[in-house]
């Protein structure tokens, strides 16, 4: 496999100001602020965070990590532990490789139903004169492997975790209430964090916990809730992340369709001080759904399952909510989804199809605070999508089976 196309780095590096500057100099004032550095300037060149692994299947896979000082960065990948013998790049723009601190390197074109070994690899930039650029220290992860699922397996299964709301050790004590099952990806259904301050919190509160816990060998999928439309950091969350939006997916026997709901308060709310458009974003969401119900892959599948923070009805007469039962539930129903899978209201609950309403069953996980919190897993083969839900205490407390 020669280079591979990345995701956001490059073209937000540009945007701030140039490709060895950009993210780097935005971290500077973060740093200042981050009551506990996780590394300064004085510091030897390291690994701050990673490798984490984030997908939307279809025979690729994101491979995240953070270093502390500007750096040539690729991935190093093979089928033998012994033989690493592709490289990925993040994406070329313009013609040129990236170089920064964050990596988000995508693989392509992998094999289904296939082991990969991989390491990542940074080469510290220690000068960059026009015309002699020197490189310091070579930085390397040890080994890690993953399996590229193959898209047609007959069976998937997840996690969704939701509503974290910065209490990272929430993500290993949820994963933990089920050692057996091994998940093909772990969801994260917004709100994730209260509101973004600077890269410690999205590296401490996330990136972190996620890679030890499971995010070397698993990936996860992410979409953003109404919280991390918030803080001054909100708009460089996502140069950490393939994606933390709109995205549809198929694995096994199910299309996933995951839809950003946005704010929940009006658009001209004081608090949003002007900043914000979340109407607009809410009616492109569902232009997307619109032809996303109207695909191929959609019609075909034998399940379909949305994810959304805000559920699309039974959370309330704020606008954001209302806004999304506006434009998202007819179709939903149209689209005659089997299943949607919430957050937001902090209260576990399942809302079955009601005539006139909702013609889908809506399942919302719980809350941030001890004895709320829940694990959602979803298992599905040809014939039957089943969600269990594990509350805190280990309690299993929604067990729904859905047949075809
Ligand atoms: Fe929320």
């Amino acid at each position: 496999m020669e280079e591979q196309g990345s995701i956001n780095q490059n073209r937000r590096n540009f945007l701030k100001g140039g490709a060895l500057l950009g993210a780097a100099a935005l971290l500077q004032p973060s740093l200042a602020i981050a009551s506990e550095p996780l590394y300064g300037k004085e510091e030897g060149f390291k690994i701050v965070v990673g490798p984490c692994l984030q997908s939307s299947f279809n025979n690729t896979v994101s491979i995240i990590w953070v270093v502390n000082k500007n750096a040539a960065s690729w991935v190093e990948y093979g089928l033998s532990p012994d033989s690493l013998t592709e490289k990925a790049y993040g994406k070329t723009e313009l013609g040129l490789k990236p170089i920064g601190t964050i990596n988000v390197i995508q693989l392509i074109n992998l094999q289904p139903g296939t082991k990969y070994y991989y390491r990542i690899v940074s080469k510290e930039i220690k000068d960059f004169q026009p015309y002699k650029l020197t490189y310091g220290e070579v930085l390397n992860s040890d080994i890690q492997s993953f399996v590229n699922p193959d898209i047609n397996k007959a069976e998937v299964n997840f996690f969704m975790l939701n509503d974290i709301h910065d209490r990272p050790k929430s993500i290993p004590f949820l994963l933990g209430l089920d050692k057996e099952t091994k998940p093909d990806f772990v969801f994260f259904n917004g709100d994730i964090f209260d509101y973004q301050t600077d890269e410690p919190q999205i590296i401490k509160n996330f990136l972190q916990p996620c890679t030890e816990a499971f995010a070397k060998y698993t990936p996860f999928v992410y979409v953003r809730g109404n919280h991390e439309t918030r803080g001054k950091y909100c708009r460089e969350l996502p140069q950490y992340f393939e994606s933390i939006s709109y995205n549809a997916f198929s694995l096994g026997p199910i299309r996933f369709v995951v839809l950003d709901t946005g704010e929940d308060k009006e658009d001209t709310h004081p608090v949003y001080a002007n900043i914000v458009d979340f109407d607009g974003y809410r009616r492109e969401q569902a232009e997307l759904l619109a032809k996303e119900i109207a695909s191929k892959e959609f019609k075909k599948a034998r399940f379909r399952v949305v994810l959304m923070h805000i559920p699309p009805r039974y959370s309330g007469d704020w606008h954001g909510p209302k806004h999304c039962t506006e434009v998202f539930e007819p179709l939903l129903n149209k689209g005659k989804v089997d299943l949607v899978l919430s957050g937001h209201t902090h209260r576990y609950q399942i809302h079955e199809p009601v005539k006139g309403l909702n013609s889908y069953p809506l399942v919302i996980g719980g809350g941030p605070k001890e004895g709320t919190r829940t694990l959602t897993k979803v298992t599905a083969n040809q014939n039957e999508l089943l969600v269990k839900m594990i509350k805190d205490d280990g309690t299993e407390v929604i067990n729904y089976s859905i047949k075809k």
